[in-house]
This record gives structure tokens, C-alpha cells and sequence, in this order.
């Protein structure tokens, strides 16, 4: 007879875990409050006086100790917005890793700029400072760290790399609410940082962005961006710079509030939580949590980051082992399944697709993207197994049943062969 449950046996856990997205009375009480006033647009430059955008801009920004936060439609746009308030456009290059969401790269394009990537750590999965260094050019204008699953990049080498070429950094915060680096919270550690609020986040109002800095100049030129090129004060028909409409909705807004109000606690809650199973995965020959660098104090924890060793299950493979810890009822997947520079729309450039960026005259460099190899990114994608962070917000003893399964999964290994 078959034990494990993706051979017919009983699954480890039959109960659910936290569940995702999360409300309360809060995301009622404040949703229904807008819906009653009648004001659900968020305003001529996207928070106006008075409204729960700009109520929310405010609180987000005293949280993460910026002194501008500004809202928009998404992460993706987020970076966008970030990438143009610095001037980032046709002819530049911006670093990035190669491990993250396309957004990451994609909006990098879309202002008409160059990604180029770099390789990763195995211990922290965030951009590598020393391959960083070595992709510097003379076309270089910006880095995008991201701050990966909730780990903080190496932001004091990434700076001093940026002082050093004059270059923009821009925290990619969408995995990183809340995570703190060497006493600091992420947000505010490079020139600009953004955030996503989409639903898998840590805070979310099913989509939504943030965007936040210290730089008044950037700042104003964010709002700009964010709403058809407005200026304060001036007509609604009046447009100073190309942009669109990235504004973010009165009643996202109203659930946001609801969310940042527990963040702090539940990003406790979670490095709590790892805490207790990083003692018992001492115990577990063959997974380990990723270590970090010991800088990250409080890990954001979008993606509890587990290595996967196939040598201790008998040389199932990680997707095998993904397959059968699901079956067990423990929520986990195997992440980004490769290098960003894999991806299908990198290897169409090379079958001679015309225009901006890659051939723009501006840049005048041939690029191959998919050519590249990123060794540790590639490994990383070979070995991670992710557990969503809504897991890690359980009673710490619903957590016993993730090291259950896993035990059961290696005791009978056969079965998976
Ligand atoms: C690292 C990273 N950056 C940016 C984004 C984009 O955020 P959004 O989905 O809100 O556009 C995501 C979304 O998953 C992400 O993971």
C-alpha cells in the first residue's frame, strides 16, 4: 500500500493554512465608508486633498519613513513611473537580476532603455554586487535591486557601486513591505523604491503600486507621471509630459489602509515563525531555508525560500519533490522556473524583430540576450522550493505538519522513483 498522498495515501494535512488575501471588519468598514461618500476617484493628480489615496500616501510613507509616497495602479507601472521620474530613456542601460518578475526588465523597456542582466547569490537570491560592478559601461544610468522573496539586496555595496558611476538605484520593494536592512526599512535605502500590491503580495488590494523617495524632484515628477503629465493647480486638460493614466482607485485604496494597519504585526509574526522552523529544518537532512547574508534584520517574507538538495531524496528531481510535498497538502511551488533571459520574447529579438530598444539607433550596441547564461540564477531555479508567505502567518504548530510531510516524503522515497 502507498503512503504518500500523491501515490493514493492520506495527505499529511487536510486543514487549510492562513488563508490569502486577508480581511477583516477593517477592509469592510473603510470600503463601505468610500462607497458611501461617493468619492471613488482618487483625484486630478491620483490624491487629492481629503482622499483615502492621499490618506494612504501619507501613512505608507510615515511607515516606511519616506518622506514621499506615491500611489499607483501597480508594480509593474510602479517601476515605470520610478525609471522616467529619473530620466531613464533611449540609448541607457539599467542592471538588473535575472532573477525576478518580468516587470522588472519589462519596464525598463518600456521607457525605451536597455536591461541588462546580471547574475544572482545562491544564499540570498538577490542581484550579485560583483557582477554588478563588471556590467558597468558608459551607458549605464540606473540599478534595479530586488529585494528578493523579502531579503534585502546589498544595498551598502550597491550604493557605493551607484556613488561611484553616478548611476539611479531603484529598490524593486514588490517582494520587500516592511523588510528592514541593517536597521533601516527597505524603501528608502536607494534614490527610489516601488511596491507592488497585487494579490499575492503582502499587502494587497487585489492590484495596486506604490511608489516611494526622499528626492522631492523625483517625487514630483512621480505625480506627474502618475496622472497624464498634470501640473498642481492647473487644468484637467492641461498635459506638461507624455504620460497616461496610472492612478490608483478610492476603494483600493480604502482596503490598503485596512492592510498596512497589520503589516508590522504580521511581518513579526513571520520571522517568528521562521525562527521556530529554521530550528526544526536542523533537522532535515537535505532542505535547508535560505541563509541570507545575516544584513536582511527583518525579512519581508513574500516567499519562504527553502534549497532543495536531490541527493538526499534518493535524486528526485525538485519539481517531482514539489509535486509530491503539494499532494501532501503543504502550499509550495517551485518559483521562477528560469533566468529571465530564457523567456520566449528574448529569443524572438534574435530572429530580427525592428525597434526600440534593442536596435535603437540611440544605443548603437548588438545586443544577445538570450545567449546569456546566469549560473547561480539557473541553480537557484533547479534547486528552490517557495512556500507562499500566507503559510508562515499559522499557529507556529500548523507548521509542525510542513517538517511532517517532508518526513514522510523522504522516508518513503521509493515511491516517488
Ligand atoms: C519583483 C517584482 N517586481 C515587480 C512586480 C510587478 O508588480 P505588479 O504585479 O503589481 O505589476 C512583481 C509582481 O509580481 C514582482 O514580483
Amino acid at each position: 500500500m502507498s503512503h504518500l498522498a500523491i501515490r493514493g495515501g492520506e495527505k499529511t494535512r487536510t486543514k487549510d493554512f492562513f488563508l490569502w488575501p486577508f480581511y477583516d471588519d477593517r477592509e469592510l468598514k473603510y470600503v463601505e465608508e468610500t462607497i458611501k461618500s461617493r468619492q471613488w476617484f482618487s483625484g486630478m493628480r491620483g490624491a487629492d486633498p481629503g482622499s483615502k489615496t492621499a490618506e494612504l500616501e501619507q501613512k505608507f510613507g510615515d511607515y516606511f519613513n519616506a518622506a514621499h509616497a506615491i500611489a499607483c495602479a501597480n508594480g509593474t507601472v510602479a517601476l515605470e513611473i520610478a525609471l522616467r521620474a529619473a530620466g531613464i530613456g533611449a540609448g541607457d542601460e539599467v542592471i538588473v537580476p535575472a532573477l525576478t518578475f518580468i516587470a522588472t526588465l519589462s519596464a525598463v523597456q518600456q521607457v525605451n532603455a536597455i536591461p541588462v542582466i546580471v547574475d544572482t547569490v545562491y544564499d540570498t537570491q538577490c542581484i550579485d554586487s560583483d557582477e554588478i560592478e563588471k556590467a558597468v559601461t558608459d551607458k549605464t544610468r540606473a540599478i534595479i535591486p530586488v529585494h528578493y522573496g523579502g531579503f534585502s539586496a546589498d544595498m551598502d555595496r550597491i550604493n557605493q557601486i551607484a556613488k561611484k558611476y553616478k548611476l539611479v538605484v531603484i529598490e524593486d520593494a514588490a517582494h520587500a513591505h516592511g523588510a528592514v536592512y541593517k536597521g533601516r526599512k527597505i524603501g528608502t535605502l536607494g534614490d527610489i523604491a516601488t511596491f507592488s500590491f497585487q494579490e499575492s503580495k503582502t499587502m494587497t488590494a487585489g492590484e495596486g503600486g506604490m511608489i516611494t523617495t526622499n528626492n522631492p524632484d523625483l517625487a514630483e515628477k512621480c505625480i506627474q507621471y502618475r496622472s497624464c503629465g498634470r501640473h498642481e493647480g492647473e487644468s484637467w486638460y492641461v498635459h506638461y509630459v507624455l504620460s497616461v493614466n496610472y492612478r490608483l482607485s478610492e476603494i483600493q485604496s480604502a482596503m490598503l489602509l485596512a492592510q498596512l494597519e497589520r503589516l508590522d504585526e504580521q511581518i513579526r509574526l513571520k520571522n517568528q515563525n521562521t525562527k521556530y522552523l529554521a530550528e526544526k529544518f536542523k533537522q532535515v537532512d537535505g532542505i535547508t531555508p535560505v541563509p541570507g547574508d545575516g544584513f536582511t534584520d527583518l525579512n519581508g517574507y513574500y516567499l519562504y525560500l527553502l534549497q532543495y538538495d536531490k541527493n538526499k531524496f534518493s535524486g528526485v528531481s525538485r519539481n517531482r519533490f514539489v509535486e509530491a510535498l503539494s499532494a501532501e497538502g503543504i502550499p509550495c511551488h517551485i518559483g521562477y522556473p528560469w533566468p529571465l533571459s530564457k523567456n520566449p520574447m528574448f529569443q524572438k529579438i534574435e530572429d530580427g524583430a525592428k525597434g526600440c530598444p534593442f536596435t535603437c539607433p540611440y544605443y548603437g550596441k548588438q545586443v544577445s540576450i538570450k545567449d546569456l547564461n546566469f549560473p547561480v540564477t539557473e541553480k537557484i531555479c533547479n534547486e528552490t522550493v517557495v512556500i507562499p508567505h500566507q503559510v508562515l502567518l499559522s499557529p507556529a504548530s500548523d507548521l509542525d505538519d510542513i517538517i511532517k510531510a517532508i518526513n514522510k516524503i523522504q522516508e518513503n522515497i521509493k515511491e516517488l522513483l
